[in-house]
């Protein structure tokens, strides 16, 4: 039999082997302790507690992680939850304390999941990268204890809000405590939406993989957009780029919207066969190691903008540069649906679409564009935020006017995702994509 000694580093290389095979990259274990001392420090001697997303429910789906456990953690597995405990003064002192649970493995279902770790794997500290690791079947018992030490702590208990888990786990805790009115915990997610709106730089570098990832595939639908194929065969080929390019999954359902189609904002169908004269808007792109990007381009079927569509095209365009002009870090702000905010880059876009061109009534074209100017983009493709949200250096927010006219069967969007640099410049995260009319048309004959 193996020693002890020569069988952990074997275990550790299984662990870590484990752990590329899913291909992610993953997050530096120090850029993601810096953000669980940081969620620490705004729990003012709290302690927070996430759970890791569960498998899905449906077979054709693959597994996702939570957002917000993988921005603290990396960690790519279900099953896993953290515990954060931030520093306290006072009468009943604690530091800083993090600990990962890890459900204990199940050799049966490892035979369909392939290996997993648990809290005894040697080496699992190094390989999750978190202070303490410890059996799921723990955590209750910790959770106790910590209460029962600093009873102030029953009120500082911050879980996400919508997890059947955390809340199971807060009327089991009460419970242990002998409490019979445990506090409503406090939302989590709140403290974690702060921290992921402004990226570091290893966050930068995923939403650019994605981003460049999101062109290619947009490259590829220029040239295969034509009258006689279905929208469904145009997102096919989007995907077979994206998984090419490394990319795990689409960041939403592509959008392949033809004719009147491209009038239906969300329009995921992709079931039409794209007709001789028809617009089609395509807003699809995808995830990189967990990160989204979010583009849409407009293109005209045959490859010929007809006059009037490229009107709508040239009022669109114009309407995203007003807001890139009127940007300025710090102050402009994005997602102001009811335009009352006079620094909003919504106003400007707005502005500029109500005061060029007409609908087939002569009525100006405003009252055609329906949804906010942008968000946030991060982990989640519409990454957190409250609107309308301050843009300030290193978020990074997409810019998407849009005129959609069903009465003329016709629907413009144009949509980019932006950096604020470090310097409150805007970065066009997109400008290896055509944007103007001729350029659409340019890159469909494969230039
Ligand atoms: N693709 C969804 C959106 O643009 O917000
Ligand atoms: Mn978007
Ligand atoms: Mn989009």
């Amino acid at each position: 039999m193996k020693s002890m000694r020569t069988f952990a580093p074997a275990l550790l290389a299984l662990a870590l082997a484990v752990s590329t095979l899913d291909a992610l990259e993953k997050p530096p274990s120090s850029a993601c302790h810096a953000r669980r001392v940081a969620l620490a420090a705004r729990l003012h001697g709290g302690v927070a507690v996430l759970f890791a997303a569960k498998e899905p429910e449906l077979d054709f789906d693959p597994y996702r992680q939570d957002s917000d456990f993988y921005y603290l953690t990396g960690w790519n597995e279900p099953g896993a939850a953290l515990l954060i405990a931030g520093e306290a003064t006072g009468p009943v002192a604690h530091a800083y304390r993090e600990i990962l649970f890890l459900p204990t493995r199940n050799l049966i279902v490892e035979r369909y999941t392939g290996p997993r770790l648990d809290a005894n794997s040697p080496g699992v500290t190094q390989a999750t990268g978190v202070d303490e690791v410890q059996p799921m079947s723990e955590m209750a018992a910790v959770i106790n204890r910590l209460i029962a030490t600093d009873r102030r702590l029953a009120r500082n208990i911050w879980v996400q809000p919508s997890n059947a888990q955390a809340r199971a786990l807060v009327d089991w805790t009460g419970a242990t405590l002998g409490m019979d009115n445990a506090p409503p915990p406090n939302d989590v997610t709140r403290l974690t939406m702060e921290l992921r709106q402004v990226k570091d730089a290893g966050e930068i570098e995923l939403l650019k993989k994605a981003t460049d990832a999101s062109i290619a595939a947009q490259r590829v639908m220029m040239r295969s957009v034509k009258p006689g194929v279905t929208e469904r065969a145009v997102a096919g080929q989007m995907y077979a780029s994206w998984l090419e390019h490394g990319c795990e999954r689409a960041s939403y359902a592509p959008i392949v919207g033809s004719g009147i189609n491209s009038t239906t904002l969300h329009y995921s169908e992709n079931s039409r066969t794209i007709e001789d004269g028809d617009i089609v808007v395509v807003d699809a792109a995808c995830e990189y190691s967990m990160y989204a990007s979010d583009i849409t381009r407009t293109v005209p079927a045959n490859g010929h903008f007809t006059a009037r569509q490229r009107e709508i095209y040239n009022v669109v365009l114009g309407a995203q540069q007003a807001a890139i002009d009127a940007f300025v870090a710090g102050k402009s702000t994005i997602n102001d649906r009811d335009r009352k905010d006079p620094n909003s880059l919504d106003t400007a876009a707005y502005n500029y679409i109500n005061t060029r061109g007409k609908d087939l009534h002569g009525e100006p074209l405003g009252k055609y564009w329906l949804h906010g100017l942008g968000h946030m983009v991060g982990i989640d493709v519409h990454d957190p935020a409250d609107y309308p949200a301050v843009l300030k250096p290193g978020m990074v927010f997409t810019i998407e006017p849009g005129v959609y006219i069903p009465e003329e069967k016709l629907g413009v969007r144009i949509e980019c995702d932006f950096l604020v640099g470090s310097d409150g410049k805007l970065v066009d995260l997109d400008a290896g994509l055509p944007h103007t009319a001729d350029d659409v048309e340019a890159a469909m004959r494969g230039k």
